[in-house]
């Protein structure tokens, strides 16, 4: 099975959030379980091949010349990176110099996806797979596309702009047409053989008005062309066993203790004594879906459950402010580390928090809470998305129960799972099962990995 695998960002290569996570994970296990896939990224400017080779593509004249440079980068191993005019920038998508979206945004992937029409022609994939909007359009530049399936990380960019793109797709430019724009995720959502939804509750969420981002009408269109599939975590990378960031090794057998002591670590580098609180820990992307501002909002009721907040993320500026302010305020009960994304600390996070909150207004799948889960750390999170495929209420399954979620999303219902997360918390019995369950789930890519393996035999055979 030979699988043509573009993406914006893998890790470690080119990461922003977590499509390069999820890619990552997925392309290991794929190949683990035996198919062939060859991951095309942009040539971004920073990743050094070896063994290259490389051959110019035949894409239309206004790409300028576009090459594609085989080869293999570190660990991931073979990789294809498109050469083009203006794909190389220090960032993927923002200047980081304003935190505005390149300009150029809309020609740079564009043109990426014509290579990437190109680079299929050439090679003949049995199944084509993209992953989100800037990969969609490539559909609009084969006359005859190979199987191709489209993964949806997220509803929430979908590459819309100006109508004038519809006049340089070369095959029926209309399906890329959405009221007066050009909207290339639509395009694809049109167009390919199965659509996959990051988990199975975004999958029946997209469908809805509130979650469909205005795409729910053309994805009820597509019936049982789109499935859920939910992502995994790289279990050799989220281990508290193997991980050199933890100090003291743990596994579910030894976890209250394992916990114990990654908690006194993290203590001592926010510079908190150890009063009894709990450790609210938080680890993410700062960007308006993940809903740090409900997590602000909660600085008030810190004393009361008694809990203190520790927070690691970048991203928007605005949103990095308000986590600042809060942490200038109170810095007995706030630490934030938000100018860089801190790996190890975020390991360090993951080990060492009582509770681990995600209050995302939508979230397609979402990986740090199955990262916490299999550091034994609960996680407190809101109904949505792949937190509800991935999170067992304690309150409502008592013997099931890995974590909380919460009735409303919105402040008065993270205050309400976060005081019910805390008294259970505090039974040491219900804890330690908690904890020991979430452990013993498997998170890795094993089975996601053979979904998908499946997929594309349904397709391709
Ligand atoms: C996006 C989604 C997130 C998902 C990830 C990987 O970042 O917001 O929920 O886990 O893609 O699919």
């Amino acid at each position: 099975m030979r699988i043509l695998f573009p993406t914006a960002e893998l890790a470690p290569l080119a990461r922003v959030g977590g499509l390069a996570e999820a890619t990552a994970g997925l392309l290991k296990m794929l190949r683990m379980q035996g198919a062939e896939v060859t991951p095309v990224l942009p040539d971004y400017g920073n990743i050094e091949l070896t063994d290259e080779e490389s051959f110019d593509l035949d894409v239309p004249s206004w790409c300028g010349p576009v090459r594609a440079r085989c080869g293999r980068a570190g660990d991931t191993g073979e990789v294809i990176l498109i050469d083009a005019a203006g794909l190389a920038r220090p960032h993927p998508y923002v200047d980081p110099n304003t935190g505005d979206g390149w300009p150029d945004n809309d020609a740079r992937f564009f043109t990426f996806s014509a290579a990437i029409a190109a680079l299929a022609g050439v090679l003949k994939p049995d199944v084509l797979h993209l992953n989100d909007w800037h990969t969609a359009a490539s559909i609009g530049f084969m006359a005859d596309p190979p199987p191709t399936v489209l993964t949806i990380h997220t509803l929430g960019y979908q590459g819309v702009c100006d109508a004038n793109w519809l006049q340089r797709i070369p095959f029926d430019p209309w399906r890329f047409s959405w009221y007066d724009v050009a909207n290339p995720l639509v395009g694809a959502i049109r167009s390919v053989d199965k659509i996959i939804a990051v988990s199975p509750n975004y999958a029946r969420e997209m469908l809805t008005q509130e979650q469909g981002m205005g795409m729910h009408l053309e994805l009820e269109r597509r019936g049982d062309a789109l499935v859920g599939i939910r992502n995994g975590i790289d279990t050799s990378i989220w281990n508290p066993e193997t991980d050199p960031h933890v100090a003291h090794p743990y596994t579910a057998a030894d976890v209250e203790e394992g916990s114990k002591i990654a908690k006194a670590a993290l203590l001592e580098e926010a510079g908190w004594d150890d009063d009894g609180s709990l450790i609210l820990g938080v680890v993410s992307r700062l960007v308006d879906q993940k809903g740090i501002d409900l997590v602000a909002g909660l600085v008030p009721y810190l004393e009361t459950i008694p809990a203190k907040l520790l927070l690691l993320g970048s991203g928007l500026q605005h949103i990095a402010d308000e986590i600042r302010a809060a942490a200038d305020e109170r810095p007995d009960l706030v630490w934030a580390v938000t100018d860089r994304f801190d790996e190890p600390l975020a390991h360090r996070i993951f080990a060492g928090a009582d509770l681990f909150l995600m209050p995302s207004r939508f979230e397609p799948c979402g990986l740090a809470q199955m990262q916490a889960m299999a550091y034994g750390t609960v996680p407190v999170a809101t109904r949505v998305g792949g937190l509800v495929d991935t999170i067992i209420d304690t309150d409502e399954n008592r013997d099931d129960g890995t974590g909380f979620l919460t009735i409303t999303t919105d402040l008065p219902g993270l205050v309400d799972a976060v005081h019910r997360a805390a008294r259970s918390y505090r039974l040491a019995a219900r804890r330690k099962a908690m904890r020991k369950r979430g452990m013993s789930i498997d998170w890795s890519w094993d089975e996601p990995a053979r979904a998908h393996l499946e997929l594309y035999h349904e397709l391709a055979d």
